[in-house]
């Protein structure tokens, strides 16, 4: 087999962690044995530790630059530890969440620049970019209030809706960018409908 990568983009909210389960069954069908699913930030020791400062909510002064960098320390040590080496194995990696968030939520959403987070990204991740992006297209409102019948919220999550429809309307304007490898789904639409989308571009994209 040939290793294959998928990432999924979207809102808070948005039914990325929901599809990725289902996906990972269709995969295992298709006779990917060893399915990696990694999530951002962490993945590994080092980048969940990682993960425990950018998302502390007692950290409410952290500077934009600083939180990008850490983003990218993060996904450093996960592509280094965990997506190379399976890439390289023939493995399928299903990560939830990857570069794409960061050109959003700090290169659109903070205003630290789209082209700026991408160059100090493929730095980070050795130039590795996903086979296909599903993006989960939800108002950020709805994502908000999914969001609020589950866990308390952190730093990211407490910001204000309006940071949230920053985010929504970001991965709009890059998927446009780059329509052929990401895909945008209406995800208002039923978990079953959107897994249907899902396969039938992942099958298409990578001829399964
Ligand atoms: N298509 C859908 N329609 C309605 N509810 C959904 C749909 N998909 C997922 N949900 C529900 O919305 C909530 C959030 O879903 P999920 O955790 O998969 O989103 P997420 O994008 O992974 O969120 P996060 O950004 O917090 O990781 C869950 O309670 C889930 O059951
Ligand atoms: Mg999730």
């Amino acid at each position: 087999m040939k290793g294959l990568f998928i990432s999924m983009e979207g809102p808070d909210g948005s039914g990325k962690t929901t599809q990725i389960e289902l996906l990972k069954e269709f995969l295992k069908e298709k006779g990917y044995d060893e399915i990696i699913i990694t999530r951002e930030p962490g993945g590994t020791v080092i980048s969940e530790a990682i993960r425990g400062i950018i998302l502390n909510k007692d950290y409410a002064e952290m500077n934009y630059m600083t939180e990008a960098l850490l983003y990218a320390s993060a996904r450093a040590q996960l592509v280094g530890e965990v997506i190379k080496p399976a890439l390289e194995s023939g493995k399928a990696v299903i990560s939830d969440r990857f570069v794409d968030s960061s050109a959003v939520y700090q290169g659109m959403a903070r205003g630290l620049g789209v082209e700026n987070v991408y160059k100090m990204n493929e730095y980070a991740t050795l130039g590795i970019l996903p086979d296909v992006t599903i993006h989960l297209d939800l108002p950020a409102q709805v994502g908000i209030s999914r969001k609020k019948e589950q866990a308390e919220l952190d730093r990211m999550e407490r910001e204000a809706l309006s940071f949230h429809e920053k985010v929504a309307e970001g991965y709009r304007e890059l998927a446009k960018r780059a329509p052929e490898r990401i895909y945008t789904i209406d995800a208002t639409q039923s978990i079953d409908e959107i897994h249907r989308l899902i396969v039938d571009r992942v099958s298409k994209v990578l001829e399964l």
